[in-house]
């Protein structure tokens, strides 16, 4: 028997950064660097850093009363919360329940989920399972990493490229055939050693020696990393555009994660998607990990580059390995 499906439809968008910025010019006072390095490496010129005492639950607070706001959606509305962040507040209780009640969604059941970069591609395609069968009508996904916290500022070949940030979205029903299309989700756990924070988790607890040994301090072998995001988005885009039944001709914005201006131009190019339909914002921002994409529809959407009825691809890579893609029919949200 087949069973006609709902839609589920980003309904509302929002964003936020905290105000402190560093540039790469702040960079040259500390590290061995210059901006003309990162800029023609990477792409990026700026990036967001949150204050101390700030956490990933205050950034997500301030993107997802944006994005309720978008939506015209109430907090008491909100049936699930699902916040996708390698960087939460504390190893537990999870973030979501903390912005639960931040936000006074009190009839919200909440969740985190971590799937590195690719996590907030990872928390809607689980959102619109929910929607989609009719179990939940309104869910509040949120990715938001505060990786500023977990970067040694004395390792030139990783503290360039990280930001912080948060980017909410309301899910809700509309209409079969709008909405989230397709998703593609991937893993490859071989690649589990080429990024990573080793210490801290039950297989190396915090110590002094960790602390001394900088265990707790971002690791990664950049150049593979590389060349698996440049691979592995092309896949994943054209994955999640083939089970819909689409090409990347029918591309109206291409929303890749925001890691490194070559590696989006490279997949850019493979993909055969013209430039004036990608979004970036990287030199701003940075990589802020679960954060990119919905920083990235937010911004994108708010500018008037997404309009009702565009076809829009996301595709995210990071740790884990991971990756995730999404294909959506863009609903009109309020604002
Ligand atoms: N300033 C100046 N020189 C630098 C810097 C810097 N900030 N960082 C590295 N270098 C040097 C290196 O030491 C190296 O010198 P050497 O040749 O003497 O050894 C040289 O520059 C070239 O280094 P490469 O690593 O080959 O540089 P590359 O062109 O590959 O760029 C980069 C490095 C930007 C890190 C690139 O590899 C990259 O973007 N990788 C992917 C990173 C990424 O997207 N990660 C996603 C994380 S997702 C998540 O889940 C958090």
């Amino acid at each position: 028997m087949s069973v006609e499906l709902r839609g589920a439809g980003i309904l509302g968008t929002g964003s936020y950064a905290p105000p402190k910025i560093l540039t790469n010019f702040d960079f040259e006072k500390f590290v061995d660097t210059t901006d003309e390095w990162i800029v023609t490496r990477t792409g990026i010129r700026q990036r967001h850093i949150a204050e101390e005492g700030t956490a990933a639950s205050d950034l997500a607070f301030n993107a997802a009363t944006r994005a309720l706001e978008s939506a015209g959606v109430g907090a008491e509305e909100i049936d699930l919360i699902i916040c996708a962040t390698i960087t939460g507040d504390m190893p537990f209780p999870s973030t979501a329940c903390i912005l639960q009640n931040k936000i006074g969604a009190t009839g919200a059941g909440a969740f985190d989920m971590q799937a590195g970069c690719s996590g907030w591609v990872y928390a809607i395609t689980t959102a619109t399972q929910f929607i989609k069968t009719g179990t939940y009508n309104h869910l509040l996904v949120v990715g938001v990493d505060v990786l500023s916290k977990l970067t040694d500022f004395t390792d030139r070949s990783t503290c360039v490229l990280f930001g912080d940030g948060a980017g909410a979205v309301v899910l809700g029903p509309v209409a079969g055939g709008e909405g989230v299309l397709s998703t593609c989700l991937g893993a490859d756990g071989s690649g589990a050693e080429l990024l990573k924070v080793e210490a801290g988790g039950s297989r190396l607890p915090t110590s002094e020696e960790t602390v001394k040994s900088g265990g707790h301090y971002i690791k990664m072998e950049g150049r593979e990393v590389y060349k698996f995001a440049v691979r592995i988005m092309v896949e994943a885009s054209l994955n999640a555009l083939n089970k819909c039944g689409l090409t990347p001709e029918d591309v109206d914005t291409f929303v890749p994660h925001q890691a490194n201006e070559r590696i989006i131009d490279a997949a850019r190019d493979r993909l055969k998607i013209p430039p004036e339909k990608v979004f970036k914002n990287v030199a701003n921002y940075g990589n802020t990990s679960a954060a990119s994409i919905p920083i990235a529809l937010d911004e994108a959407y708010r500018s008037g580059l997404i309009k009702a009825g565009d076809v829009v691809v996301t595709v995210g890579f990071g740790a884990g390995l991971t990756w995730a893609s999404a294909a959506i029919k863009w609903v009109a949200p309020v604002k």
